[in-house]
């Protein structure tokens, strides 16, 4: 049996999900290894999955993007059923999922009607919200059954279910990717999903603030609001509090919080959020929260391609590299539609096996 190793740069929730995903497919002779700068159990401003809400919200439209988007959603869906049913402990809880729209896009109110939208795969959980249900100054809303993601919970349970199956991990930071090949023996293939990761000219930061509550609520609930900005409230499960947000500001790099857009925030969650009576329009802060969401032009850039990399014996070879980032404000969303077509990359490259192992 020969040894060979397959490299995952990436502890977030793509390197993560796309690691499980893989793992099951490996060949015998082959281990896998998640290579990160950072895993669950620690945080820092450019690693994004712990400060993320998160939610399930469709996205419609008719771009290739959202429409990409839109099938690795509903493979996820699909996935986070499961999880939500088989596996308490990790954080993933199916509720109610309202959404509130000041001035609608033209695109969403035809997405309601159009059997192939975005919103086609929620069934009869989807439906538009009577005049009578709408708050004031909201024009159109609609509700359906959608999922809160406790983030940092999650991940560290993606990650102990990883090692539980004999997965290797290494604390590191490459400074090139091609390092990776140097970080075990005879590393053959090596997928990126490095996030913001080395300087793609196409990816960039879109940083969001957002403020963690004690105050539970048992909704999650978004408002577009007409002049462009976006208020919403995330439960996270397992009595994680919830997330009161939140700005989508791209190329901002500002680390800190700014305490005026907190007193927006929990200004305007006051108002249009439910929060059980006891909360009487006041929030238990935890923390302020700014995370940068790894954007890319194009979105997520999903492609194998073949590099020579040059071994110790001063002979150059080729090996595969799957690159798998730039999942912007949806990497939890589009996960596991991501992770199953990086697994099928490798299969078709042979570089996994088609059954599972058990
Ligand atoms: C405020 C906010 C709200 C959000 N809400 C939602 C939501 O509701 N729904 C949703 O789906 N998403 C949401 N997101 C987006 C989500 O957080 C991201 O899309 C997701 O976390 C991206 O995951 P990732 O694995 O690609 O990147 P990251 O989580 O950033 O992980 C990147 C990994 O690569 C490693 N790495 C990078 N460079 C190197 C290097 N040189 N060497 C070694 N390792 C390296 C890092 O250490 C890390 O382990 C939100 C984000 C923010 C900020
Ligand atoms: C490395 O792995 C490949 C694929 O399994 C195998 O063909 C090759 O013989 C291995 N090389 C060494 C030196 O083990
Ligand atoms: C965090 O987890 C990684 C990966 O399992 C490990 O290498 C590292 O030592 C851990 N760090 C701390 C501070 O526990
Ligand atoms: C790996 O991903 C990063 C983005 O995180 C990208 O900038 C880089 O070009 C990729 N590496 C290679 C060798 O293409």
């Amino acid at each position: 049996m020969t040894a060979e190793t397959i490299v995952v740069i990436g502890a977030g929730v793509l390197g993560l999900s796309t690691a499980l995903a893989i793992q099951q497919h490996l060949k015998p002779g082959q281990s896998l290894l998640i290579v990160a700068r950072e895993f669950p159990n620690t945080t820092s401003i450019n690693y994004a999955s712990p400060w993320a809400g998160a939610h399930y919200r469709p996205a419609p439209g008719k771009s290739p993007q959202v429409v990409r988007e839109a099938r690795w959603a509903r493979h996820t869906y699909d996935i986070f059923q499961k999880i939500a049913a088989e596996e308490p402990a990790a954080g993933v809880e199916f509720m109610e999922g309202i959404e509130h729209f000041e001035n609608p896009p033209q695109e969403y109110l035809d997405a309601i009607r159009d059997p192939d939208s975005a919103y086609a795969h929620l069934g009869d959980s989807l439906r538009e919200l009577s005049p009578a249900e709408l708050p004031e100054g909201v024009k159109w809303g609609i509700r359906y059954w959608a999922y809160c993601i406790n983030p940092p919970v999650y991940c560290a349970h993606l990650l102990r279910k990883f090692i539980l199956r004999g997965g290797q991990t290494k604390e590191y930071t490459l400074a090139s990717l091609l390092e990776a090949f140097h970080l075990a023996s005879n590393v053959t293939t090596v997928v990126n999903c490095s996030g913001l990761g080395f300087a793609d000219p196409k990816s960039f930061i879109i940083r969001g603030q957002t403020c963690l509550v004690r105050n539970p609520s048992r909704t999650t609930v978004t408002r577009q609001n007409a002049d462009g900005s976006w208020s919403f409230s995330i439960p996270r499960p397992l009595e994680g509090g919830t997330i009161i947000g939140g700005t989508k500001q791209p190329h901002d790099w500002n680390p800190e919080p700014l305490p005026e857009i907190r007193a927006t925030l929990l200004a305007n969650a006051a108002k249009w959020f439910p929060f059980t009576p006891e909360s009487n329009g006041q929030f238990d802060v935890i923390r302020d929260i700014v995370g940068r969401r790894p954007a890319r032009e194009g979105g997520v850039r999903l492609e194998a391609e073949t590099v020579s990399v040059v071994g110790t014996d001063g002979q150059t070879s080729n090996r595969v590299v799957v690159h798998a980032y730039g999942a912007g404000g949806r990497g939890y969303e589009i996960s596991w539609g991501v992770a199953e077509d990086v697994k099928g990359l490798l299969l078709e490259r042979g570089v996994l096996q088609e059954r599972a192992a058990l």
